[in-house]
């Protein structure tokens, strides 16, 4: 997969839709995070109760593929899930797969409804879960894991068991509790392959720094908010368009 440049969109959940993507001159897009089971939705519309925005859709799958359908032809796109079930990974991996894309298995989110069901940072501290979920997706089609950091786990072993499982990319959101980004963490991740640096990407300084680090790629999320025309000021930078190749 050659990507146009290193700029990603990095998940926002209740925002990254198919609209919101195609606008954006980042080579990869993260979509969602969607939800992909009834548990997970159920968890979402909790979390909608305390005024954060999330992905509601009637029948998870099919409104996952809805916006698939919308973008998938005229740019690469990943697809942050969360799921209290194998099974639902796996049916969006087989969509995925139909139409060429990512799947982002979500090992990120904190939010109490989540970690409850098993999903988002659940994972990082069961990791036999998530490197029998990855097992499963990776069969299927190009797999991704975003991962947090900061947190008292071994991140260099986990980075190896998620490339032995078949991870063929690793989203690291470097943070550090009331800190800028983890440049040394994610030297260490990107010593095992293909991996996208985040958190606090804001200007070409930071982008071209977690380059600089090891990643392949640079995402942003907050920023992009803040300036709908984020990506297109990155793209002056020589070293955040450059292309990218994912082997
Ligand atoms: C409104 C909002 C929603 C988010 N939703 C998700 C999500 O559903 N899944 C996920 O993996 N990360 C989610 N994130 C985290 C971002 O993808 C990113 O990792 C984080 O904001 C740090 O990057 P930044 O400094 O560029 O914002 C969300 C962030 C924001 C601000």
């Amino acid at each position: 997969m050659i990507f146009d440049n290193r700029l990603v969109l990095s998940a926002m959940a209740g925002i990254n839709d198919a609209e919101f993507c195609l606008k954006q001159k980042a080579a990869l897009v993260v979509m969602g995070g969607f939800n992909a089971d009834d548990k997970a939705m159920k968890a979402a519309k909790r979390v909608i109760g305390r005024q954060r925005k999330e992905f509601i859709f009637d029948d998870p799958i099919d409104g996952i593929k809805n916006e698939i359908k919308r973008i998938y032809n005229k740019k690469k796109f990943a697809v942050n899930v969360r799921s209290a079930s194998i099974d639902g990974y796996v049916e969006v991996a087989k969509i995925v797969r139909e139409y060429g894309g990512i799947v982002e298995i979500n090992a990120h989110c904190r939010q109490p409804e989540f970690v409850e069901i098993g999903c988002g940072q659940y994972l990082l501290f069961n990791q036999e879960k998530l490197i029998e979920i990855v097992r499963e997706v990776s069969k299927i089609c190009v797999t991704a894991v975003k991962i947090r950091g900061g947190l008292n786990i071994d991140y260099s072993e986990l980075a190896k068991k998620l490339r032995k499982a078949g991870c063929r990319i690793i989203h690291v959101d470097a943070m550090i509790p009331n800190e800028l980004c983890d440049l040394e963490l994610i030297t260490q991740i990107a010593k095992t392959g293909f991996t996208i640096g985040n958190n606090s990407f804001v200007d070409t300084k930071s982008g071209e720094a977690m380059i600089k680090a090891g990643a392949s790629m640079a995402s942003a999320a907050r920023a992009v908010l803040k300036n709908p025309r984020f990506f297109d000021e990155m793209l002056n930078s020589k070293i955040l368009s450059e292309k990218v190749i994912l082997n």
